[in-house]
Order: C-alpha cells, then structure tokens, then sequence
C-alpha cells in the first residue's frame, strides 16, 4: 500500500482523482485499478463517486457557508437557500426514525466514531452520578481518543504507553461453538452452580464490584477489528440480561456493523437485545451518540461544544446515504450478496488447508488463515493483483465492502483472493 505525500501522516491506499473510478473500483496513481472490498474501514459505504452523493456534498458545500459556523448558535431547519440539501437535522430525525422503536429518541452528533464513544461514557458517569466502573471486552475496539482507547482491547500497538482510564474491567467476549472456552462462563461455589463472568464479579455473595459503582458495559454486538467474532448464541442476551438486572447502562458500539453493514438496520436486531445508549459512525460520516433524552444530562455545556452540531457537509451527504439505503434495498443486498460471499470462502476453505471459520453476517465478512503473518501475507498478495481486503484479529482477513456490491464483483474479488492463496 503507498503511502501518502511528504508532510502528511497518513497509512492507506492512494487513490488517484482525476482517474476512473466508481463503485468499488478506484484507480491509484500508478494506474492500476483496484478493487476495494474496504471501504475505506466501512466509512464508504456507497463506494467512490456516488454520483448522487457528489451532487449532495457539491450543492450542500455551495450554500452560505455562514451555516456550518458553530452550531452553537443553532443553525437546524430548512434553509431557504438550500431547498433540498438535507440538513443536521435532517439527518438527526432520520437517524432518530430508525432507533425510536427501542427508546432511543435523542441524539448527540460529533465528527468522529471515537467521540460518540466518548459521550456515550460521559453520558453514562453522569447519568450513574457516579465516576465508576466500566466494563468492557477482550477484543474489543472503540477508538482512538484517549477514553475509547482505554476500552480498546485488540491489539497492543493502538494502546501501548498511552495514560488510560483506570476502573476499566475486562470480560471475555463469547464466540465460543458449543462448550465456552473462553473464561465467560465460570464455575462458582456449588450453590451458584455456573455463572457468568460479568454475574459473578457483581455477585452480592461472591462478587468484588457493587454493581451501584458501576458506570456502564459497553461492547460491539460483532466485534470488527477484534477479529469479526459473531457472538456465541446466547451471549449478548446473558449480559443485557445482567445489565438490565442491576440497572447499568448498556452501551452498543455500533460503528462498524451499524445501519446496513450487517442486513439490519442495526445488529442488535440479529440478537433480540436492545442498548440504552448506541453509537453510530462510518456509514454516518459523522459520529452519533443516541440515547434516551433522561439519560442525557439536563446541562447541555457537559457535552456541547462548537462543532456538536456535526459537519453540515457530512449530515447532508449522510443523510442521503440513508435514503439511497432505504430506496436501493440495500439492507436486502447486504444479506444476499454477503451470503454469496461467506459461500465464496466455505469453497476456499474447502480447497486451502490453512483457511478456517469463515464467517460473517451481511456484508461484514472474514475468514481466518493459520500461520503467524499468513493473513497480512495474503493480503499484500491480494493488493499486488488487484484487490482491497483488510485483515482483523491475529490471523483474519475481513471484507466490509460498499453495500451495493453486485454477485459479479463478490466473484471477481474470490478469483483474486483464489489466487492470492
Ligand atoms: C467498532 C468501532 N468503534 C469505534 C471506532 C472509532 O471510529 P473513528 O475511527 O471514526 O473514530 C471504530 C473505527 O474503526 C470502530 O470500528
């Protein structure tokens, strides 16, 4: 992968401009083309050059720019000079229509997914009027901010000699098939018989941490950098059932698998379980925290700032995003052609001794390689002939490609990742 021009910090794919691209496709500046099944990190949900999103951000950029000053001042509603270009609040109703049948009818907007993790905290240690405990899982990733660093689990390198948040504890994320491995369920004195791990530290007879300390848990529904680890049946309702028990607020990071990645709007939805907080990013282009308007603290200086009314640029853009979702059927896509790609590899698995667990939901989609550095191997092959895929975890590569991806481009990039084997 290149890396950008002199004088910018910047890790990535340079994607050329002023040549061909759209779709999935885009081509760098050496003129090879490229299929990319990243998307940016899920941040390009409509891949490049969405004629209808360019229109968007063009008309929405050429507006009085006096509009996108400080939201502080409260620029929402239509705009008579911008008839038709969606704005913040648009975009804040939109989203709100999507997670109001699950009481979440108020949302924070901030420009990036790690800061919508960073009012979710906020939002909970007011809320809890206390400064406590968080909970969080081995795997897990909630951004690059020094709060959702502390929270973040998955690899070393993101973490290392950064000062964290000190009442964080740690809980297995269950994956497990069939017997739990991973440390979640316990055995505990025989009259407990077995509990879980996150039950048992709140245990009133076994347990080290009063759940009224207790200042939230927080967990992606699938984690995505930890590895793309589907929740072992069961898992996700064990711990909304013990949060709902003691009352302590159940955050969803649905950055990654949110509104279309995984064929729902929202993965929760897979699994019957509902958050009291969720936070949304990537596909939004901007970051969102949605909550419950009690739990939001009555003093809008805690959480407000000059830009918290989000990039105006990015809501409209995001805005139509949504529609074009709802419109194209793409959560119908998502599914469908996610299946023909978890297929895809079933087939490579079958033909590779080293390929194992493919797995997915949706369009959000691995498989794991044995080997140390095997994965990121394959990848650096997959890039020289053509195509874009991200690892995950120690050993997986991970494919979160545009949500309309057609059955003939999911192909095209198995024959590549066929090769790359
Ligand atoms: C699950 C999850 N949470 C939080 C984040 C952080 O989002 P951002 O990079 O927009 O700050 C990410 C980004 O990869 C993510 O995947």
């Amino acid at each position: 992968m290149a890396s950008c021009a002199e004088g910018i910090y910047f890790h990535g794919l340079v994607w050329d401009r002023s040549k061909p691209a759209g779709g999935p496709f885009c081509t760098d500046p050496d003129g090879n083309l490229i299929l990319d099944l990243s998307s940016h990190g899920a941040a390009f949900p409509l891949g490049y050059n969405h004629p209808e999103l360019i229109e968007t951000a063009t008309r929405a950029a050429a507006v009085n720019p006096g509009r996108y000053g400080a939201e502080i001042v409260g620029a929402w509603g239509d705009d008579p000079e911008a008839i038709n270009i969606p704005t913040p609040s648009h975009l804040a109703q939109k989203v709100i229509s999507l997670t109001k049948p699950y009481g979440l009818d108020t949302i924070f907007m901030s420009n990036s997914g790690s800061e919508a993790v960073e009012n979710a905290m906020k939002i909970c240690y007011d809320h809890r009027r206390n400064m406590g405990i968080g909970f969080c899982f081995q795997g897990a990733f909630h951004g690059r901010t020094l709060g959702a660093t502390s929270l973040t689990r998955s690899r070393r390198a993101q973490r290392a000699w950064y000062p964290h948040i000190g009442e964080i504890i740690e809980l297995p994320f269950c994956h497990c098939d069939g017997e739990c491995r991973c440390g979640w369920k316990v055995f505990t004195a025989l009259h407990k018989g077995t509990m879980n791990r996150f039950d048992q530290y709140l245990d009133s007879d076994i347990g080290t941490v009063d759940p009224e300390q207790v200042a939230y848990i927080i967990l992606e529904p699938v984690q995505g950098e930890g590895g793309y680890r589907l929740p072992a049946p069961g898992f996700l309702q064990e711990v909304a059932g013990v949060a709902k028990k003691h009352g302590i607020p159940l955050v969803l990071d649905e950055i990654q698998s949110g509104l279309g990645r995984t064929g729902k709007w929202f993965a929760f939805e897979h699994y019957d379980i509902q958050p009291d907080i969720l936070c949304l990013g990537k596909t939004l282009r901007v970051g969102a925290t949605v909550a419950p308007r009690r739990m939001f603290p009555e003093d809008n200086a805690r959480l407000g700032g000059t830009w918290s009314g989000t990039n105006a640029v990015s809501a409209a853009v995001a805005y139509r995003v949504l529609e074009i979702i709802e419109r194209d059927n793409l959560l119908e896509n998502a599914t469908r052609v996610g299946s023909h790609l978890l297929e895809g590899l079933k087939s490579l698995e079958q033909k590779y001794p080293r390929v194992h667990s493919p797995r997915g939901l949706g369009l959000m989609v691995a498989m794991s390689i044995d080997g140390n550095g095997v994965a990121g191997k394959v990848m650096e092959e997959a890039f020289k002939r053509g195509l874009l895929v991200f690892t995950c975890g120690f050993d997986s590569i991970r494919f979160m490609p545009p949500l309309d991806l057609t059955i003939r481009e999911a192909d095209l990039a198995l024959d590549i990742l066929d090769q790359a084997l």
